[in-house]
């Protein structure tokens, strides 16, 4: 694997190479890499000539300080962990060498309500700061395949978003979701939970199954106060249980039982916020 450090080194040698876009996939990361960015690593390394990953923990996407401060950092692992899933190369740029003349967004997007709703409610900013960073990356590496993880899914559609209104050639590979054995889905923040926090923290993804079990019978509102109720009774402190059209994320109140529905959840136990989402059909 080779390692650049500064965006003109990798262009040059990107440029250089006789590689052609379409047969480049890649893999942005903010590093502390588990299994669910080695699977998105896997699947770019089946489908592609090159595989390029990033590691820069992005501060315009961050709304806290404190959290940009404490995000997680293990570099060497990461190292060891992409050459063994065979990446070809990681770009692992300064802040400095992304943000020359400061790291104020520039460049606003027009992302619609997805820039208000669920996440975006609650991390203001935050799929502005996304935008700018995935814009720029794609810049520079030119992919013809972007591959992310369906934990994060308004992250998904917001890229694939302003991909289509800044006109690049990238296709979006959306990949599921990792999970451990009961089911939680792998983050780089599950490090931060306790012991008897991480237990709990499966809950997530029983209520999600719960919701599936569910959506043909019930009410919806009905059944998403049901689930919110049972997290708030675990000790979470719930931001949202939604069930929505997979496609935009619109609050589906009465389902024609056609649309394909995703149910979405974001709750802190205690200092750790983690998100979760199941499609329903
Ligand atoms: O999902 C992430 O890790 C980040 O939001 C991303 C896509 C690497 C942009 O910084």
């Amino acid at each position: 694997m080779i390692l650049f450090k500064h965006r003109k080194d990798l262009s040059s040698y990107l440029q250089n190479s006789s590689i052609t876009p379409s047969s480049i996939g890649f893999v942005p990361t903010m590093g502390a890499l588990h299994n669910g960015h080695i699977s998105l690593i896997q699947a770019a390394r089946l489908e592609n000539t090159l595989v390029v990953a990033s590691i820069f923990v992005n501060p315009t996407q961050f709304t806290e300080l404190i959290d940009f401060e404490k995000y997680p950092s293990t570099i060497e692992a990461d190292i060891l962990k992409l050459e063994k899933a065979g990446c070809d190369i990681l770009f692992l740029p300064s802040i400095a060498d992304i943000y020359p003349n400061g790291s104020s967004p520039s460049q606003q997007y027009d992302l619609g309500q997805l820039d208000s709703i669920l996440e975006a409610e609650f991390r203001k900013g935050h799929f502005q700061g996304v935008c700018q960073i995935v814009h720029l990356l794609l810049e520079i590496i030119a992919p013809g395949k972007l591959y992310l993880g369906q934990k994060d899914f308004q992250q998904c559609l917001v890229i694939k978003k302003m991909i289509s209104l800044v006109g690049i050639d990238t296709s979006v590979i959306i990949c599921p979701t990792q999970r451990e054995p009961d089911g939680l889905a792998m983050s780089s923040r599950n490090v931060r939970l306790s012991h008897s926090e991480r237990q709990k923290a499966a809950y997530l993804f029983k209520t999600l199954s719960f919701i599936k079990e569910n959506v043909q019978q019930k009410d919806l509102e009905n059944l998403k106060q049901i689930a919110q109720n049972s997290l708030t009774d675990q000790g979470f402190k719930v931001d949202y249980v939604a069930i929505s059209n997979a496609q935009t994320l619109e609050t589906i109140q009465n389902w024609n039982g056609k649309s394909t529905l995703v149910a979405l959840v974001a709750a802190n136990i205690n200092h750790v916020r983690l998100i979760d989402n199941l499609v329903l059909n």
